[in-house]
């Protein structure tokens, strides 16, 4: 079977919301029940005196079993229809919602977040979209449920999805789909609904049935952690284990981690002989050409490309132990199929769920998000989650009482916490206050990232802005400057004032708020161009210090360098090149920046040129030395 005609989806409910009837109904409509289950559930209604079947029976009454015997609670579920098989990873939403649905979910290709109409958007609604975009499940239906008791009134309905969509908006999820339901009554889950004439979408089940699964898995990077070296005799050595990502072939070039030891795959092979590829998901039997050393835990990939190493990282853990997170534990890590030991060297937040705050704080409790710095006795061989659910994730396991008290997705390396903070903070600025932003968007992540794009240029990305008067030298300098970096080999853009001035920016005038919205839209550019790697030289008047902060609060700390192109303005008046200061001290030019509009001096600018004073090619000597000493070039 092709791995998209099978949809792993989970649940995530409050209680009462309904979750139960939800799964029952879909289980009853698609017919997936056994006849004697059937039976006993509407037999169990009848006697109640119940209008509708209790679908909930089907769920519940299996719950109580498991609970006996099952510590981390996820029932997965199996239906299909003639389209689409799909499992379900039901994760009870009671206290400990957050656990079971970073356990059930790691495959899952789809959450469903369950909304009581009634109650609209609770704190647990959001809670489930949070964790959703932190585990980057690619599609969120909101289940609008219990129609039938708010009389399936539009207007309840859309209330609730404009209050859901304005806090996705600030979670990174590419996909979310509102649907309107009664589960009990059945309205829109596997049969289009009769009482809501106004929607217009489609059932749950359709959309179930139809939408696009499989980006979420990682076809390109071929990860192998072994699981078992076989050695059934003399002439045969094997390795056992499930791909984790990407496709592997007889006759590539592999290596072999942490040893970096290098060989060509001889043959995949599994129960029914050798493939001639095998995929993510797979589990094969790899022998290689040479006689190389590996064994439980090291990882093959493919060489030329090749995971990231390191023994100290940055990742996001949710944590799931009954005691809380101890600083002074060292923990089992399991990562793919290696162990080894971590300690949490840092625990820089918290995230309050519900207000996506960041708290300071040196306890996780459970079910609760934080993020963490790591320290492992061994190097591990990863990939970030973003790019790898598999190769990015681990699990942290008590030494003592042998349970598993964190699961962890990891960012990358570990970063300096400072500069992180400020980051994050800076981050949090944009995305609420200062950035305009239209309605009904979402945020998508990049293919690559900054230090990948960095990686490749062989320098850092930065920005630099040029801020003087009129005349004062600017563009001069920034066109020197963006030559000398060229014969180094340094990746730049330009931006001019008046070169933007004839497109992009072309309807502005030069009113103060003609002017902001000139370096607003020119901040938003030359930030597209930092995180695309390049340096970015602004050649802009840019005579408001809170445009120039707002310019330098949308790049890391450090990269806005931001250069104070100073002359005297009685030298200006006298150079006038373009002959403007005459015409503006004449009244033929409004708003003139330093003759009838002011110019505020930044305040702590990176550093000051003096034009009347110094060469030209002075300046660009210091400005590189700058860019030298920062670690840009
Ligand atoms: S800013 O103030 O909005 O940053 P910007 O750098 O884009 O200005 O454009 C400045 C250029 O526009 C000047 O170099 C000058 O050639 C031209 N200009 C035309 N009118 C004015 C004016 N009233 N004030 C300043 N510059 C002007």
């Amino acid at each position: 079977m092709s791995e998209t005609e099978i949809l792993r989806f989970t649940t995530a409910g409050s209680v009462d919301d309904g979750k139960s009837t939800l799964i029952g109904r879909l289980l009853y409509d698609t017919k997936s029940l056994f006849e004697d289950q059937v039976e006993a559930v509407e037999a169990a209604s009848a006697k109640r005196g119940d209008e509708y079947v209790d679908l909930a029976l089907f769920t519940d009454g299996l719950r109580a079993e498991r609970e006996q015997k099952i510590t981390i609670d996820v029932a997965y579920r199996y239906f299909a229809t003639p389209k689409r098989k799909f499992i379900i990873a039901d994760t009870p939403g009671h206290t400990q919602y957050t656990r079971n649905m970073v356990t059930g979910a790691s495959t899952a290709e789809l959450a469903i977040v369950l909304i009581d109409a009634r109650k609209g958007v609770l704190t647990q609604s959001r809670r489930h979209a949070f964790i959703a975009s932190l585990l980057q499940i690619p599609h969120i239906v909101v289940a609008v449920n219990k129609m039938d008791l708010v009389d399936y009134d539009e207007q309840t309905y859309l209330a609730i999805v404009d209050e859901f969509r304005e806090f996705v908006s600030k979670l990174d999820v590419q996909d979310v789909t509102y649907i309107p339901m009664s589960a009990l009554v059945g309205d829109n889950v596997a049969d289009k609904s009769e009482n809501m004439d106004w929607y217009e979408g489609t059932t749950l089940l359709h959309h179930l049935e139809n939408v696009n699964v499989g980006s979420s898995r990682n076809l390109v990077d071929f990860r192998y952690p072994v699981q078992y070296v076989l050695r059934p005799n003399q002439n045969f050595r094997g390795f056992a284990g499930q791909i984790a990502s990407g496709r592997i072939r007889p006759g590539e070039d592999v290596v072999a981690f942490p040893s970096g030891l290098e060989s060509k795959v001889k043959a995949v092979v599994t129960t029914d002989g050798e493939l001639d590829e095998a995929v993510v998901g797979d589990s094969v039997v790899i022998t290689l050409e040479d006689e190389i050393d590996i064994s439980r835990g090291d990882m093959l990939v493919r060489k030329g490309n090749l995971p990231q190493k390191s023994n100290q990282l940055d990742a996001t853990i949710c944590w799931m132990g009954e005691t809380p997170f101890n600083p002074q534990t060292t923990y089992v890590i399991q990562h793919t199929t290696k162990i080894a030991r971590a300690m949490v060297s840092k625990l820089n937040y918290r995230i309050d769920v519900d207000t996506m705050r960041r708290d300071e704080t040196d306890k996780l409790k459970l079910n609760e998000i934080g993020r963490v710095q790591l320290t492992t006795t061994e190097p591990l061989f990863y990939d970030r989650y973003a790019l790898n659910r598999q190769t990015g994730s681990f699990i942290l396991i008590d030494p003592h009482g042998n349970n598993t008290v964190a699961a962890g997705m990891i960012r990358g390396r570990s970063q300096d916490v400072d500069d992180l903070l400020a980051d994050e903070r800076r981050e949090d600025d944009r995305l609420t206050r200062q950035r305009k932003r239209s309605e009904n968007i979402v945020w998508h992540a990049g293919a690559l990232d900054l230090e990948e794009r960095e990686s490749l240029n062989g320098h850092q990305a930065a920005v630099l802005w040029f801020t003087g008067l009129s005349g004062s030298g600017k563009s001069t300098i920034a066109k020197l400057l963006e030559r000398k970096l060229y014969e180094m080999k340094v990746h730049t853009m330009f931006l001019d004032g008046d070169n933007l001035r004839h497109g992009l920016n072309g309807d502005l005038g030069f009113a103060p708020a003609d002017r902001q919205e000139n370096i607003r839209r020119t901040a938003e550019v030359s930030a597209l161009g930092f995180t695309h790697g390049s340096v970015v030289l602004c050649s802009f008047i840019s005579p408001y210090e809170a445009d120039r902060s707002f310019a330098r609060s949308l790049v890391q700390d450090g990269r806005f360098v931001e250069i104070y192109v100073k002359c005297d303005l009685e030298v200006l008046k006298r150079r006038d090149t373009k002959g403007l200061y005459a015409k503006a001290i004449a009244g033929e030019i409004e708003n003139f920046t330093g003759i009838s509009a002011p110019y505020e001096e930044p305040k702590n600018p990176e550093i000051v040129v003096e034009t009347d004073l110094e060469s030209t090619d002075a300046i660009v000597e210091r400005l590189v030395t700058l860019l030298q000493e920062k670690g840009i070039i």
